[in-house]
């Protein structure tokens, strides 16, 4: 959600920044912008559209010489997607120029004051008011104007700034929106994200709150809001840059499905020691796992859907009481935390806002946080208590996938572990499950070389209007996740239901031949589910099962049935999940969709 890449250096900066936005287009935007420094006056090009657009306009950044610079891709949210609304904005003079990632909550205010004062303002954006503030507080000192308007502002930022009588510098500061900085030979980047600035160097410094950046050629100076300097120490950063690029895959997602074997193993495989599950970072003993009483697991997406998975496999293994909650539910309704509760809260990106402030809401009522993460060293992983890595490594495309997958082995490892520990299961019972959890991936290798037949089937499905997807248990939070990937990415408008509630108001809705897909993993609930198969045949539905091997029975009750390996039925999602993510998928490739960055979604929802 809004990128930002700031680079001062010995190069040209127009095409490192036009790079770094690029490698942060995952993040969602709509329209993208650069100032360019060259020494006496500070350019800005601006645009709506791709950055394509803005790279056309620049010719990759020729027509903006210069070797200081800032770029934005902006996601909108003050003020309409237009050139006038893009980053970077300046302030009246043109001697100041940000680029601001997150939302400025006072900006009404601000802005009145400021009206008040004679400013005029071009745009509708709180970004606007960032540079005039900054104008009207200058002291010619920035890093104490940043502060002074620190102290001002509320809300979330990342920001990167230049000022014209500071031709050797740039600056950069965050409070809840992500900010990275990194050093090279040939010069000091500014990123909303590693990925931005892998190409050029792998020791990046994680920007804290409230943390200010003064960027030169060849160092950086960290300060306080209280204008100290501060050390900091940088972060290697060790996965590979081509993780982050297609390698020959049409799309992003793609090339993420068919990483999930690999995810699995890397998640499962730490923590699988001596026959047992070893999860260090947990940092619990034998009693302080019998000592919970309650699990309140918080996130938002698919993440939820993995937590909502989580919840009948924790309960129904370690018989521990799980609520699941939407983060921006759970920051606002006066939670109820006992005395034993835990609180986990799930995310890919470790940015998105909601369930960082869910996670605080939680650590201020004193209950412990576990944080299952997978960006290392974002926010998430930082302020939580302990972080379970899910290790699947970057994800680029915005329709989640490996990292889901990895979310679901994490839960499971948490639910095998602490079934054993509070003896829910027996040595034996533990031990099969382990085998059973290390064929997952083998299992999701089978799956994925039969993309070819559910490529076929969606086809047929381009046209759809309606898609439902229902299940039981577990089988309904597979459901979730597989609706959510069909409409996040194909536009077509799909709802999951506990299949047991259609006859509550939604079986109203089916007609001839609407597509239902109904999940069926679970053995105890194989009947009741192909009742409600029959039902909405009944009514005109042509019914798709994705069901177990052994589920024959099922063809009586379905239209068109794909089967999915033997597992144990807690673990069933990782494996149900593979042909409903390739579905959604191929709906969007047929119907021509941008499938890794669709219209009006961000990667990492770093604002409310
Ligand atoms: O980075 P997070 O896991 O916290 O993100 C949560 C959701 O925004 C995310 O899962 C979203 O729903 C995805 N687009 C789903 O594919």
């Amino acid at each position: 959600m809004c990128g930002i890449v700031g680079y001062i250096g010995t190069r040209q900066a127009a095409p490192i920044i036009l790079d770094g936005l690029a490698k942060l287009e995952y993040r969602g935007y709509d329209s993208a912008g650069m100032a360019i420094y060259d020494g006496e006056e500070i350019h800005i090009t601006k645009s709506v559209g791709r950055l394509k657009v803005l790279e056309e306009l620049t010719h990759g950044g020729a027509t903006m010489p210069g070797m200081i610079g800032i770029g934005h891709t902006r996601w909108a949210t003050h003020g309409a997607p237009n050139d006038i609304n893009a980053h970077p904005h300046y302030n009246s003079e043109h001697t100041i120029a940000v680029v601001h990632n997150g939302i400025i909550e006072n900006y009404l205010q601000l802005k009145k004051k400021l009206t008040d004062r004679g400013y005029e303002f071009v745009s509708e954006t709180d970004t606007e008011i960032l540079a005039q503030m900054l104008d009207y507080y200058y002291t010619g000192n920035p890093i104490e104007t940043i502060a002074k308007v620190m102290h001002r502002v509320e809300g979330s930022y990342a920001l990167g700034i230049i000022f014209a009588d500071h031709p050797d510098e740039v600056f950069a500061v965050r409070k809840d929106s992500p900010l990275i900085v990194g050093q090279s030979v040939d010069g000091c980047f500014i990123a909303s994200d590693v990925p931005a600035v892998l190409k050029y160097t792998r020791q990046v410094y994680f920007v804290e709150n409230e943390e200010i950046v003064r960027l030169r050629a060849d160092h950086m100076h960290f300060y306080n809001v209280d204008v100290e300097e501060i050390a900091k120490a940088p972060v290697t950063i060790e996965w590979d840059a081509n993780a982050a690029e297609k390698a020959g895959y049409e799309h992003f997602m793609l090339k993420e499905m068919y990483e999930q074997p690999k995810t699995i193993r890397e998640t499962l495989s730490p923590r699988l020691r001596d026959r047992d599950v070893v999860i260090d970072e947990l940092q619990m003993s034998v009693e302080d796992i019998r000592a919970v009483r309650k699990f309140h697991i918080v996130a938002c997406g698919s993440a939820y859907h993995a937590g909502v998975t989580a919840k009948y496999v924790i309960e129904g293994l370690a018989r521990i009481p799980v609520e699941v909650d939407l983060a921006s539910e759970f920051r606002y309704r006066d939670p109820i935390l006992e005395e034993g509760a835990m609180v986990i809260v799930v995310s890919q990106s470790g940015e998105t806002a909601d369930t960082l402030a869910a996670l605080r809401e939680a650590k201020k009522r004193g209950f412990p946080v576990l944080g299952i993460v997978n960006v290392v060293g974002s926010s998430i992983a930082r302020e939580a208590d302990r972080v379970m890595y899910t290790w699947a490594g970057p994800e680029i495309a915005v329709a989640t996938t490996k990292a889901y997958s990895a979310q679901l082995i994490a839960f499971y490892l948490l639910a095998v572990k602490f079934a054993k520990v509070r003896e829910q299961i027996t040595e034996k019972e533990f031990q099969g499950m382990l085998e059973e959890l290390q064929r997952l991936p083998n299992q999701i290798e089978l799956l994925l070389n039969n993309k070819g037949k559910i490529q076929k089937f969606a086809n047929r499905y381009l046209a759809a209007k309606d898609v439902f997807f229902i299940g039981r248990g577990i089988d309904y939070a597979i459901s979730l996740e597989g609706s959510l990937k069909l409409k996040e990415i194909s536009y077509v408008h799909s709802e999951a239901y506990a299949a047991g509630e259609l006859k509550h108001g939604t079986i109203s809705l089916i007609e001839e031949g609407t597509l239902v897909a109904a999940v069926s993993t679970q053995p105890d609930l194989y009947q009741k589910t192909i009742s409600n198969m029959v039902e909405v045949k009944a009514r005109g539905a042509f019914v798709l099962a994705v069901t177990n091997e052994d589920n024959r029975e099922i063809e009586r009750a379905a239209d068109y049935v794909i089967y999915i390996p033997q597992t144990n039925p807690f673990f069933a999602n990782s494996l149900a999940i593979i042909p409903l993510q390739l579905f959604g998928y191929y709906v969007a490739v047929g119907k021509g969709c941008d499938v890794d960055k669709p219209r009006n979604l961000a990667k990492s929802v770093t604002v409310e």
